[in-house]
């Protein structure tokens, strides 16, 4: 689905969803599913976070912000807190800021993380105070963890938001299935809010998102894939 697409036809508050084996959700707009079909969890920790070098970032105290784009299940940002609160960040605050245009709805979050025992009380947290009709700007503060989610368009999402961050987590499904959310204007923005010596991770290798990402401003490094596959995306804002 492209940006014209989306003027031409007015954004419904949420996409059309397939189940597939029970609990992988499937985007029927963008023909994609929300994380790899072996294990998401496990590719949380293997793309995003090994990816901006996390949990070792975290050992310096203080704010850490790390913005995504695509909310989605909320699956990254339940991995992400589970890890947070195993590395007992002395004197730490992390703030996770995700960027998504079709907020789910809590029973369909629910009905996709339950797959994971290992985030069972971070799903748990996740959906009692989420609000019916998610819409706008949403801020849950947990114990020494605060979730913003941005509903919307990343590109204006990110371009508006106040924050400066020290890490990415870009996840917008396959580039090749939604470019908008990969393009040089989303880029460029993502990495004129990072902060210097900031990071950003990707499961996505496409030449264009490379070149988008370079071309941006960030030192690109290709790793080993998740799972078999050939290459992912990391990156340093110098
Ligand atoms: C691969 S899924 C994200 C998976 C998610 N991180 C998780 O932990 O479940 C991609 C997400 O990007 C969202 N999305 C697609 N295009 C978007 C856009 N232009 N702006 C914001 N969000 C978008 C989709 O609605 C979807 O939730």
């Amino acid at each position: 689905m492209t940006e014209t697409d989306l003027r031409q036809n007015p954004p419904t508050a949420s996409q059309s969803l397939e189940w597939h084996a029970g609990d992988m959700p499937y985007s029927v707009e963008f023909g994609d599913h929300f994380y790899c079909r072996t294990d998401g969890r496990l590719e949380c920790g293997h793309v995003f976070l090994s990816g901006n070098r996390l949990p070792a970032r975290w050992s310096a105290g203080g704010t850490f912000t790390i913005g995504e784009l695509g909310f989605g299940t909320g699956l990254n940002f339940c991995e992400t807190w589970r890890q947070w609160k195993e590395a007992q960040v002395p004197d730490g605050r992390l703030h996770f800021v995700s960027f998504e245009r079709f907020p789910m709805r809590a029973g369909e979050i629910d009905r996709a993380l339950a797959h994971w025992r290992e985030i069972d009380a971070e799903r748990r947290a996740l959906v009692a105070p989420w609000p019916d009709a998610p819409a706008g700007r949403i801020d849950i503060d947990f114990d020494g963890v605060r979730l913003t989610v941005v509903c919307g368009m990343a590109l204006q999402g990110v371009a508006q938001t106040r924050e400066s961050f020290d890490a990415w987590f870009l996840d917008g499904f396959a580039p090749s299935r939604n470019p908008d959310m990969w393009s040089q204007e989303l880029m460029q923005a993502v990495f004129d809010k990072t902060v210097k010596g900031g990071t950003f991770a990707t499961y996505a290798a496409a030449g264009f998102v490379r070149r988008n990402l370079a071309a941006a401003g960030f030192v690109v490094e290709r790793l080993p894939g998740f799972a078999g596959k050939r290459e992912m995306l990391r990156g340093d804002k110098p």
